[in-house]
């Protein structure tokens, strides 16, 4: 379980957290929404301990993240796959190479055995046939099924999304919701997800929070959230929303 108590943080002059609290549930997905600069990416940040809380505390199955020193935090993000927004892939690396990068990272496989698992992660994005292909000739749909595939090559128990379709069109986009869906159901990853997709939230979302002033404004079962009348969730959950 990923839980947020309480969490303020302030950076430059701006309190970005005010007292935020979040819990996402063992193999869940929790899709975290707000209007841009609400603090959203700045709270998985928080959730992979690049950003410290000023009060407050982050807990990972009930262990500190924002306690931990380097050694402990690098064991966390081996059991934590990110999902960068675009795919953030390395242009002069093969798809193959990008998506082995975590591996080569934090584990000391036999080559053949690390060869094995890129691919079966590649299989599973459906992009075996592209393993050697370099991210500039790739479209951007092929780019977020790489960076998906990186986030998952550790075998990760969870996996924080950073708007896994923004940028692309309805169709490559239910594709990537049904794989959201289906590496929490397959490989039980419990995903938290940033996204401003009412089709994302709807389609792979488990609980929906709105974040605003620092803090979630409301929160709640999709089904609960798509019929609330509060003014944020007809905003970002309404039937004029995308
Ligand atoms: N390292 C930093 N130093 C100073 N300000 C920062 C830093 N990181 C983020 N911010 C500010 O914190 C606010 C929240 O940023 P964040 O990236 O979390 O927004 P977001 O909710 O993810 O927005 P978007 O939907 O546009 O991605 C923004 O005003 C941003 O400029
Ligand atoms: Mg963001």
């Amino acid at each position: 379980m990923i839980e947020l108590r309480d969490v303020s943080k302030r950076l430059g002059s701006r309190q970005i957290l005010a007292g935020m609290t979040l819990a996402v549930k063992k193999g869940m997905n929790f899709v975290l929404m707000g209007p841009s600069g609400s603090g959203k990416s700045v709270t998985l940040r928080h959730v992979i301990g690049i950003l410290r809380p000023d009060q407050g505390v982050v807990l990972v199955d009930g262990q500190e993240v924002s306690a931990m020193d380097n050694k402990q935090l690098m064991a966390l993000r081996k059991r934590m796959g990110y999902l960068f927004q675009n795919g953030a892939l390395i242009n002069w690396l093969s798809v193959f190479d990008n998506v082995a990068l975590p591996l080569r990272e934090h584990a000391r496989l036999p080559k053949s055995e690390l060869e094995d698992r890129v691919q079966q992660v590649l299989r599973l994005v459906k992009l075996d046939h592209a393993a050697a292909q370099f991210p500039p000739s790739i479209s951007g749909g092929m780019k977020l099924r790489a960076g998906l595939a990186r986030a998952l090559v550790t075998n990760p128990e969870y996996v924080l999304y950073d708007e896994p379709n923004a940028g692309l069109d309805p169709i490559i986009s239910h594709q990537i919701h049904e794989l959201i869906a289906q590496v929490r159901d397959e490989l039980n990853v419990t995903g938290l997800i940033v996204t401003h997709s009412r089709a994302c939230a709807t389609q792979c979302g488990d609980r929906i929070g709105i974040l605003e002033n620092g803090k979630l404004a409301i929160e709640g079962s999709v089904a609960e959230m798509v019929q609330s009348e509060h003014p944020l969730a007809r905003a970002f959950l309404g039937g004029g929303s995308d």
